[in-house]
């Protein structure tokens, strides 16, 4: 079905409770719902906004389109967890409402200030001919939980040399200052990073364009910048598009990775840095945003989806999740990324085994499962290729390996259900020169993360298999390997 602008951007007061419990209804029945990743009841979820410790509690926002699975009038919904684990959904967190932000509360984040939670976030607006008009906003959540839009923009103009594709403002403090970088696309269509400065979140001034070392061609828009240090290093993290594919790199319609290193120069505004790196090496993921919570650990979620890509959910009137949270480290210079320590909090039964693989597949008996965790160990390997197949079934796998001729993780999902935008293919690799392998992999319903070796690189990817599609198998071919399994049902 074609929807309509109309359709996109009708407000929910124009639509009756009797649609919205269809709707339900028609998401309820979904074989795909996922079990222990944050999704929305209906229609469809991007980005996560607004991530931050205040309180004593985790707030996370996500933007959503509540009345199906399509892009339109974005809000952002309102979730909350004390462990980053068990999440409870409060309700609507920022509703568009005004004329700053009419066609969507677009993304942004959040910062602690005098005891309040302040976001800033993108007010998107179109006018009659359709033009996009951005308005940088401002909200204000108190203790009590509810969250107060200011009447006026805290920055009503695009500023010269850009073009309306100006949003999505990620706040940090240094000192007495407030900073806030605001991704930008240039007037020759390139995209870049600008910096705003303020002393009260209020009033903002503009600083100019961040110089980076990625030139002056990077792609046509970077959507979602962010900012952080770590480690005493500087990270600066953004979502690029119109990156072309090159070898394994930059395989999904759009990319999100950062850059590393020395702390950014405030006052020329300017980042010393080394290569572009994708942060998740998978089919599903975009939009990330991070936070630093009151233990100091640096954490980040991302959107498990794409934009402009067809999700078989699609069907039942809802779309996409988030990633579960992951903690980052710095090592050799690039991040490390590993499922927060509370994910533990989920494990439940387990089983274990250690096998001698050679030239066979085994399936692990007592693995069986729709959701759980799986720690596979591959040691003593003297194999061409070796790894894991979940959610076997009759025509169906999910396949992560290890090729060890051409020292490349591979991630395949063109066995693993129904198929979809396998215009992008239906593989994944990317090179990790290493002689142990570890695959910590989260499988939910529909959907798979797999951190490799302690989180050197991440692979995430939603996946639509029959319900009866359980089986785990451990293989080995051209050799033989050693594999320690631990699986644990989730709780
Ligand atoms: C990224 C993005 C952001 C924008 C938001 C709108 O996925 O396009 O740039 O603020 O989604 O939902």
């Amino acid at each position: 079905m074609e929807w309509t602008k109309e359709q996109r951007y009708r407000t929910l007061n124009d639509v009756s409770e009797e649609e919205i419990q269809g709707l339900a209804k028609l998401v309820s029945q979904c074989p795909w719902r996922q079990s222990f990743h944050i999704q929305a009841e209906t229609g469809l979820l991007n980005d996560p906004n607004g991530f931050s410790y205040f309180n004593g509690e985790y707030h996370l926002f996500y933007q959503w389109f509540p009345l199906g699975p399509v892009h339109g009038l974005k809000h952002w919904y309102h979730t909350k967890s004390k462990d980053l684990v068990h999440w409870e959904n409060v309700g609507m967190g920022i509703k568009p409402s005004n004329e700053f932000d009419s066609h969507g509360a677009y993304s942004g984040s959040g910062i602690e200030h005098d005891g309040k939670l302040y976001f800033m976030y993108t007010g998107n607006t179109r006018d009659e001919d359709w033009n996009r008009h951005p308005y940088q906003c401002l909200a204000v959540m108190t203790r009590d939980g509810s969250i107060v839009k200011m009447d006026a923009p805290v920055i009503g103009e695009v500023p010269s040399g850009y073009t309306d594709h100006f949003r999505d403002p990620k706040v940090w403090k240094n000192g007495d200052f407030f900073y806030a970088v605001i991704g930008a696309q240039r007037e020759n269509e390139t995209g870049s990073v600008v910096l705003y400065q303020s002393r009260d979140l209020k009033d903002w001034k503009f600083m100019g364009e961040v110089k980076t070392g990625l030139g002056e061609e990077f792609g046509y828009m970077w959507e979602c910048p962010d900012y952080f240090e770590i480690e005493g290093q500087g990270v600066f993290l953004f979502s690029p598009q119109g990156l072309k594919a090159v070898g394994d790199s930059y395989q999904n319609i759009y990319q999100s990775g950062y850059v590393i290193g020395s702390l950014i120069d405030l006052e020329n505004m300017e980042l010393k840095h080394g290569a572009f790196h994708e942060l998740d090496r998978g089919f599903d993921f975009y939009a990330p945003q991070t936070t630093v919570d009151h233990q100091g650990r640096r954490i980040l979620v991302g959107w498990m989806g794409l934009p402009e890509v067809d999700y078989p959910t699609d069907r039942n009137g809802w779309a996409h999740c988030l990633t579960l949270p992951r903690e980052l480290t710095v090592k050799e210079g690039k991040l490390i990324q590993q499922p927060v320590d509370e994910l533990k909090l989920l494990r439940g039964k387990k089983v274990e085994t250690s096998q001698r693989v050679e030239n066979e597949a085994i399936c692990l008996d007592n693995f069986e499962g729709e959701v759980y965790e799986l720690l596979a160990e591959f040691s003593d390997s003297n194999t061409e290729e070796f790894g894991l197949e979940l959610r076997v079934g009759e025509n169906e796998k999910t396949v992560i390996k290890y090729d060890a001729v051409a020292k490349k993780v591979v991630f395949d999902r063109s066995r693993s259900g129904e198929s979809f935008a396998e215009e992008f293919g239906t593989v994944r690799k990317c090179t990790l020169d290493a002689d142990k392998i570890s695959f910590r992999v989260f499988v939910d319903v529909s959907s798979v993360e797999v951190f490799v070796n302690d989180g050197e690189e991440v692979f995430t990817g939603r996946i639509f298999p029959g319900k009866n599609s359980n089986g785990i198998s451990v293989f080995a071919r051209g050799g033989h390997t050693n594999v320690k399994a631990v699986k644990w049902e989730i709780k």
